[in-house]
């Protein structure tokens, strides 16, 4: 009897969640993956990650050496932050080596990206999205995210605001 009554309510409510264009919702995870050599693109990713959270989604913040370039493309929406290294290029002992990879799997997905920056003018970014542009993906708030050095409260909350822009794309 108990059990009927049970059934009886929840098909109620199902049927009033689906009258109300309610549906069953998982929170989104979002991976945030860095490398940082002192610390400036470390603090953007945080930064990053607080405005997924901040957006009610889940933020996973993790480095380049703990996942693949598989696992990256399996994500439909994803974060990468770099700084300028060499001469205006990505870290090229691990980060231009997935992203090369990365490249050729990362059709349709949509990308953020965001880097810190020392005596250059942003061109290691500008080639960054130019290069998952011409593969296919697309850059979420249409560019990466610069900071020169340390970020400093406005670029601090642009990449809040990019986080947010994650947890809604
Ligand atoms: C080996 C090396 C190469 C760098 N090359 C560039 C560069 O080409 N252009 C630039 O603007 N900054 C360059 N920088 C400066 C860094 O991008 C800058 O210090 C940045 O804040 C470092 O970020 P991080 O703290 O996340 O490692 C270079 C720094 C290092 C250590």
């Amino acid at each position: 009897m108990l059990a009927c009554a049970n059934f009886f309510f929840k098909s109620i409510r199902t049927i009033s969640d689906l009258m109300l264009g309610k549906e069953e919702k998982s929170m989104s995870k979002v991976k945030v993956v860095f490398w940082s050599g002192s610390g400036n693109t470390q603090a953007m990713a945080d930064a990053v990650a607080n405005g997924i959270r901040s957006a009610g989604a889940e933020a996973e913040v993790t480095t380049f050496d703990s996942l693949s370039p598989s696992d990256a493309a399996n994500e439909s929406v994803i974060a990468f932050g770099c700084p300028a290294m060499g001469a205006e290029v990505l870290e090229e002992g691990t980060v231009e080596p997935f992203m090369a990879d990365y490249e050729t799997k990362c059709n349709g997905k949509k990308v953020a990206l965001f880097g810190s920056y020392g005596w250059g003018d942003g061109q290691w970014m500008r080639d960054w999205q130019d290069r998952l542009v011409a593969a296919g993906a697309s850059i979420i708030g249409g560019e990466g995210i610069i900071a020169n050095s340390a970020p400093d409260d406005d670029a601090i909350s642009q990449c809040e605001d990019l986080g947010r822009q994650l947890a809604q794309a």
